[in-house]
């Protein structure tokens, strides 16, 4: 039988980012939570055990590193059975034009082959990327995607809320 729950998994850094300066909820959060009351989805959010600088330059130059080296940074453990879920809403900030190197270790621990995959980002301008290698990581089946950016999710919910909701109508 199908399972009716959707799934929303997302990563979002707090402390200084650009645009929005000091955030004690992240833009990512934001929409995550969105989609989640939306939809009843059940919500995993990936936690780094190591956490990124709290300065924007410096997280700037930690993920650029990690981008390169291909890092896989752990994440603090989640309780999640994948085989309770069809439908996945994966949500991240981009970073570098890419999904957060954690998101990959959050995927290479847990299998959504086959599964229908909802991508959805924030970000300040480079708009829904990162989708090659979302797809190569979960192994399942792209749907439409949606792009916010990041100082409307923070600033302007309602405007978010919007894109939100014409995104889960299709
Ligand atoms: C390390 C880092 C790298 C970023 N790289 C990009 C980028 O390549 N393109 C872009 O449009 N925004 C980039 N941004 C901006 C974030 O995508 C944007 O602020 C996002 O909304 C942050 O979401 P969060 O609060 O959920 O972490 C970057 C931000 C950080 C901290």
């Amino acid at each position: 039988m199908a399972n009716a729950k959707p799934l929303v998994v997302y990563y979002s850094r707090v402390d200084e980012n650009y645009s929005v300066g000091n955030i004690t909820k992240g833009n990512t959060e934001i929409v995550a939570e969105m989609i989640a009351k939306k939809t009843g989805a059940d919500l995993v959010k990936v936690e780094p055990v190591k956490e990124y600088a709290k300065d924007y330059k410096t997280c700037i130059e930690e993920s650029k590193k990690e981008l390169a080296a291909d890092a896989r940074p752990a994440f603090k453990p989640v309780k999640l059975n994948p085989a309770d879920y069809d439908e996945i809403y994966v949500g991240y900030p981009i970073w570098w034009g890419e999904m957060p190197m954690p998101m990959f270790t959050f995927f290479d621990q847990y299998s959504f082959k086959g599964k229908k995959i909802h991508p959805f980002v924030t970000h300040e301008g480079s708009g829904l990327t990162g989708l090659k290698r979302l797809e190569k990581a979960t192994g399942g089946v792209m749907a439409e995607g949606l792009a916010i950016y990041g100082h409307v999710a923070q600033k302007e919910p309602e405007k978010a809320q919007q894109l939100v909701d014409e995104w889960l109508k299709k």
